[in-house]
């Protein structure tokens, strides 16, 4: 075993998995133990696994009856630990590792069954040595919005999008957001955890805290609540007539000029 990197040892329904944890890539968190255990039959899908980190869930996807799994991460470093332990554990011929990129990026166009993504999704006003891999931006949220842009784009006729969502990251804008997209959500599961030690508590207090739902007090404890969201296209979504043909928007030329509207 190299120097930089230690094992874990995750215990599934299917058996036990052995991972080697490279130390430039995140462990398992109780984020990724969520998705694993929630995470539901893929039979014979093509996925997509964003954000593979060591390549937990591509692994639990492979189990779970994926056919194939494409590793998609911004760190090259969890790109190569993730095709190290998909191998370790048997699946040498079903993942395609891909070049580190942003989001769906290194996807090319090459469209899947399934998306799963455990996103960095932690909201902090900078990244610290302890909770960069959590790091999307100062309300957590960059990955997230990011993956609703693209999703439709990506996914075959029936595909989802199996999605971990924290109530940190503000889980009523993430719906306002898929009604924009013409996307429908489900959750397939939720799970309440306390608040860990390296959250910044008080930058979560400051952007919304508890009076936004962010997290809930039970005997004086902040837990956040995880979910596990089933992500569709909503066939019956109708696209808004384009702004131009409408009276009350306003468009502005680029010397600051009013062009239309009331
Ligand atoms: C919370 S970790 C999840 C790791 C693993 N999937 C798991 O469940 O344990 C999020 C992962 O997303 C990656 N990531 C962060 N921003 C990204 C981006 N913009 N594009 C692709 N991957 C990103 C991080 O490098 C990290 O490996």
């Amino acid at each position: 075993m190299s120097a930089n990197k230690h094992e874990v040892l995750v215990n599934l329904p299917e058996g036990q998995i052995s991972l080697l944890i490279d130390s430039r890539v995140m462990a398992p968190s109780p984020y990724s133990h969520f998705l694993a255990d929630n995470l539901p039959n893929l039979n014979g899908a093509d996925v997509a696994d964003l954000g593979t980190g060591c390549g937990i869930q591509a692994i639990v996807a492979l189990k779970r009856g994926a056919k194939r799994v494409f590793l998609l991460d911004s760190n090259q470093a969890a790109v190569d630990n993730a095709f190290e332990n998909t191998v370790r554990n048997g699946f040498a011929n079903q993942v395609v590792s891909l070049e580190a990129g942003d989001q769906l990026n290194p996807l090319g166009r090459t469209k899947v069954d399934a998306i799963i993504c455990n996103p960095s999704s932690l909201p902090m006003p900078l990244p610290d040595k302890e909770s960069s891999f959590y790091y999307a931006g100062p309300e957590g949220r960059y990955m997230i919005h990011e993956l609703l842009l693209y999703t439709k784009m990506h996914l075959n006729e029936g595909g989802q999008l199996l999605l971990v969502h924290t109530s940190l990251a503000n889980l009523p804008k993430t719906m306002e957001e898929l009604g924009y997209q013409g996307l429908k959500a489900k959750s397939l599961a939720q799970r309440m955890i306390p608040l860990r030690d390296f959250y910044n508590k008080h930058w979560i207090d400051e952007i919304g805290g508890r009076d936004t739902g962010l997290y809930s007090l039970d005997k004086g404890t902040p837990y956040e609540t995880l979910h596990l969201l089933k992500i569709e296209p909503d066939l019956l979504y109708r696209p808004q007539s384009s702004c131009l043909f409408r009276e009350d928007c306003v468009i502005y030329s680029r010397d600051g000029r009013r062009m239309t509207g009331r």
